[in-house]
């Protein structure tokens, strides 16, 4: 198979962090015989640096014509007194909406290997954490109309029933492919897009008979998953709710370092970046955990181009490093071997 795939590093850690991915992705690509070329892009504050604006054209257009798109993180506080049409960040939005990334998949796995950095008690964990949250991306309360005057502000969240089925949609479609279990969070007792969102997968449903579909109130959710995360497997949700819940799922990983994430569409087009940012604390100091970003390779592998085996393998190889101890600095705990990014990358690819 051969496949293009635009490169955004960004700021921060993003460059070492995407050197170790494309490390990785390269070992996939000589072992399994595929061919992965790549352009690199500038966004964020590099690009504000080099050109004036934080998405340029060029970039937009380079990731539209790419079979998908390996970002790493955007932003620093070199770039924090901007104004926020011309903020780094400015960037991520402007490649979600721009190339009409609905879908955020936010997968929230606690490696056995690190259960010691589980904020969680062990009993509540029992057998492990292996949730996917679905999130909406491109609608909802961060795109909505907005406004302010001196003394009062508003932001408005809307939904069409165009966008609530065909986020719906890919979440059964991966609760089909998991436990069948599909768990929808909504505030259906207070806000009318989500009695809309309950009249839709009401409809949906039905297209989808083995699998099983329950409703949580999101302040329930929050609550049900430090509480009891074990019963959920596939989570869908709007997109401000999806943007809390999966950080909080994240943190019962361990470290933010660790997880991935993935943009879709109706095609098989996608975006995919760790859900960490661009921590300019650690950068080019060689402290970064390439994990979440080599998972992330895994996830463009399984959903832009169907290659499951390879998916799996990486995903594996990563298994396998953590079962030799070796650990970055913020997953490290006594006893086990710290090293580097630059190595945990190469610990990763020669895994594999
Ligand atoms: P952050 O995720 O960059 O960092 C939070 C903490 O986690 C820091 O202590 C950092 O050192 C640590 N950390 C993050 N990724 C790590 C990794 N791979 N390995 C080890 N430690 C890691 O969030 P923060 O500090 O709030 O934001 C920093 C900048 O990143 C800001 O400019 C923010 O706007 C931007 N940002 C960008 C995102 C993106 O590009 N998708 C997402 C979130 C924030
Ligand atoms: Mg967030």
């Amino acid at each position: 198979m051969k496949k293009h795939i635009a490169v955004v590093s960004g700021d921060g850690i993003g460059p070492d962090i995407i050197r170790e991915a494309l490390k990785v992705l390269g070992a996939v690509g000589a072992k399994f015989g595929h061919t992965f070329t790549t352009s690199s892009y500038l966004a964020g504050g590099v690009a504000l640096d080099a050109v004036g604006i934080p998405l340029p054209k060029e970039t937009l257009e380079g990731c539209k014509n790419s079979d998908s798109v390996l970002l790493g993180a955007v932003g620093g506080p070199k770039w924090d007194t901007l104004a926020s049409n011309l903020r780094p960040e400015k960037a991520l939005l402007g490649l979600r909406g721009g190339l009409g990334l609905f879908c955020n998949l936010r997968p929230a796995i606690l490696y056995k290997q690190l259960s010691d950095a589980c904020p969680l008690k062990a009993e509540i964990i029992g057998e492990g954490l292996d949730l996917m949250v679905v999130r909406e991306l491109t609608g909802g309360i961060y795109f909505g109309e907005r406004g302010r005057s001196d003394d009062a502000a508003y932001d408005t969240m809307a939904y069409t029933v165009t966008e609530i089925e065909r986020i719906l949609r890919k979440a059964f479609e991966i609760a089909q492919k998991r436990s069948k279990r599909l768990c929808s969070v909504d505030k259906a007792n207070i806000l009318n897009t989500s009695q809309l969102w309950r009249e839709v997968i009401k409809r949906v449903q039905v297209e989808y008979p083995d699998v099983e579909v329950s409703h949580l109130y999101v302040d329930n959710a929050a609550m049900q998953l430090v509480r009891n995360p074990g019963q959920f497997d596939v989570i869908v949700t709007e997109n401000m709710f999806g943007d809390i819940l999966s950080d909080e799922a994240s943190q019962i990983t361990g470290s933010i370092g660790m997880l991935p994430s993935a943009s879709l569409r109706e095609d098989s087009f996608g975006m995919y970046e760790p859900i960490h940012g661009s921590a300019p604390d650690i950068a080019g100091k060689d402290l970064a955990n390439p994990i979440a970003t080599i998972l992330s390779v895994a996830m463009m592998l399984r959903y832009s181009f169907g290659l499951q085996a390879e998916a799996e393998s990486i995903e594996k190889a990563v298994s396998k490093v953590l079962d030799g101890g070796y650990r970055t600095a913020d997953i490290y705990t006594p006893g086990m071997k710290k090293v580097g990014t630059n190595d945990m990358g190469s610990l990763i690819a020669q895994a594999l």
